[in-house]
């Protein structure tokens, strides 16, 4: 366990890290270590998945979401500024922020961290896709006071289930490994003067997460290699967009995702996801955005169109690191087949469509 958290603290350029059971598990204790209570508020990348905004709530706080820019599809800086100077008028400022790196692409550090720190507050980088990816050259998870990282069994690399909390700040590290092993203070006998948690990760699945992260350059390089065959492949269909990689950073491409317009590709997302699970090929709709959400019906959003959007025409396609060249060309395949009239001999000729990324 020790030489994981090690690993992982140079890997990332961080000063500490603590091994958990879930990157569920890494954010619950990071906003317990910010002091996050009943009553507080809590701001909240719209557009993620739903662990992100569940932990706001184990600690009855209530989460502001904010929805997502068009040109990275994570947090709009410009909403968080509108949201910020609006708050003070309504009412205490929120506690903290959590920004999501979605599929593994980094949010706007600098803009985000300069408009937080103008009003003081402390920023949890959910980076559960994102290990691996950069923003101007530094790694994703040192963007907080802490950050977060999942080894989920679909995450870049895996330890089956696991996270990691991560922090140069070393009092919240040491609190969360003491939280994250049942609170147990310093005694011979068994005594407890704060309520714990079982959050440790196992040293067997520690082991297994070294062995993985010693392959995350190259599988980093093979999620890349696949987004670059699924651009060249699918680019020029019309219709057909990929989730803009921002020019601030180097996605790691967790999951290649694509919008479909239907008025123009001629079948929209449900259409083409349907004849792909037709030929045995999974893909999923992307993330519902959390103000969509039954469970976070009332609860403030600041926009909310883009992540509506994304989510009506977004598809994730396979990305797996294991998939062959067949397995690409067969995906791939299969989707021009939904292009109105289209024929697989006709792909040179249909460069008639591209959507600028903007
Ligand atoms: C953005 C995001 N945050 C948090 C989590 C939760 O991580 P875990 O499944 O390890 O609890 C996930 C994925 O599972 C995620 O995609």
């Amino acid at each position: 366990m020790d030489a994981f958290e090690q690993e992982m603290c140079q890997k990332i350029g961080v000063k500490h890290a603590a091994a958990l059971v879930s990157g569920t598990a890494a954010l619950h204790l990071s906003l317990l270590m910010l002091g996050v209570e009943a009553g507080d508020k809590v701001l909240c990348t719209d557009l993620t998945f739903a662990a992100t905004a569940n932990v706001i709530t184990y600690l009855g706080a209530t989460p502001i979401f904010i929805d997502s820019n068009q040109s990275t599809w994570n947090m709009d800086p410009e909403l968080l500024l509108d949201e910020l100077e609006a708050c003070p008028h309504r009412g205490k400022l929120p506690k903290a922020i959590i920004v999501v790196d979605i599929y593994g692409q980094c949010a706007d550090y600098n803009a985000i961290i300069e408009v937080c720190s103008r009003y003081g507050i402390p920023i949890i980088e959910d980076a559960a896709e994102a290990l691996g990816a950069t923003y101007k050259g530094i790694s994703a998870g040192q963007f907080g006071a802490m950050g977060v990282f999942s080894f989920n069994g679909n995450k870049i690399i895996t330890t089956s289930g696991g996270g990691m909390l991560v922090s140069d700040n070393e009092e919240y590290i040491n609190r969360a490994r003491f939280l994250s092993t049942q609170a147990r203070d310093p005694a011979p006998h068994y005594e407890h003067s704060n309520i714990g948690y079982n959050y440790r990760l196992s040293n067997l699945l520690a082991a297994v997460g070294r062995g993985q992260l010693e392959r995350l350059d190259e599988k980093v390089a093979r999620k890349r290699a696949i987004n670059q065959f699924y651009r060249r492949t699918l680019e020029n269909l019309p219709g057909i967009e990929f989730m803009p990689e921002a020019s601030y950073g180097k996605s790691n491409c967790w999951l290649t995702v694509i919008l479909i317009t239907p008025e123009k590709f001629g079948a929209d997302r449900e259409v083409v996801r349907l004849a792909l699970e037709a030929e045995n090929i999974e893909s999923r709709p992307i993330m519902n955005p959390m103000h969509m959400q039954p469970v976070f019906k009332g609860c403030r959003v600041c926009g909310g169109k883009i992540s509506e959007d994304l989510f009506i025409r977004g598809l994730c396609l396979p990305s797996g690191t294991q998939m062959t060249q067949e397995d690409l060309d067969r995906v791939a395949t299969a989707i021009q087949s939904c292009y109105r009239g289209f024929k697989t001999r006709d792909i040179q000729p249909i460069a008639i469509y591209t959507k600028p990324y903007s």
